[in-house]
């Protein structure tokens, strides 16, 4: 189901999903790269990322990540990459009602037709755009724990809480 012990090397097969514009791709760079990108581009079909990470035991975890694209037209591919995932990473932008929505349908849609043991997180990003938030912290973790989901608020473009997200995902 996405997670392949190997020795002390766990593989962990992650996908994102969520609206487009919410900042998945920023996600992604930020964890992967360290680095932020305002102008960062709409992703076409999706993109494939890795990256490895120890834990204090020695035992490695290599993310294999499926950054999707969020716009309506590619819909319809998102199950080739939830398809086997074994965490599912459903992002919203805390300033968007309509994105908070949109995370909603992929909620039920991985409910429907995920994998059954599937790992699922709730990220409410752009936490740092307070002054034009639209969806209570409050919304979002309700949210989450009417669909046994993870939360957390992030910021691709501070870096708030994207190693603490990934954090909580290697445990599982
Ligand atoms: P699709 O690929 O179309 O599904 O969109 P996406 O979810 O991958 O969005 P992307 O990561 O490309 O980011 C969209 C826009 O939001 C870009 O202009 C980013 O610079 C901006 N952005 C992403 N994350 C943040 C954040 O945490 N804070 C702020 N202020 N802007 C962000
Ligand atoms: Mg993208």
């Amino acid at each position: 189901n996405g997670v392949a012990p190997d020795a002390k090397n766990l593989r962990v097969k992650l996908v994102l999903l969520g609206d487009s514009g919410v900042g998945k791709s920023c996600i992604v760079l930020r964890f992967v790269r360290g680095q932020f990108d305002p102008t960062s581009k709409v992703t076409v079909g999706a993109s494939f990322l890795s990256q490895t990470v120890a834990l204090q035991d020695s035992t490695t975890v290599k993310f294999e990540i499926w950054d999707t694209a969020g716009q309506e037209r590619y819909a319809a591919l998102a199950p080739l990459y939830y398809r086997g995932a074994a965490v599912a990473v459903v992002v919203y932008d805390i300033t968007s009602p309509e994105s908070f929505a949109k995370a909603q349908y992929w909620v039920k849609e991985l409910q429907k037709h995920g994998s059954p043991d599937i790992v699922m997180a709730l990220v409410g990003n752009k936490a740092d755009l307070q002054e034009k938030r639209e969806v209570a912290v409050q919304d979002g973790l309700d949210q989450a724990e009417k669909n046994g989901m993870l939360f957390m608020e992030t910021s691709a473009k501070t870096a708030d809480n994207i190693n603490q997200l990934f954090e909580i995902l290697r445990i599982i």
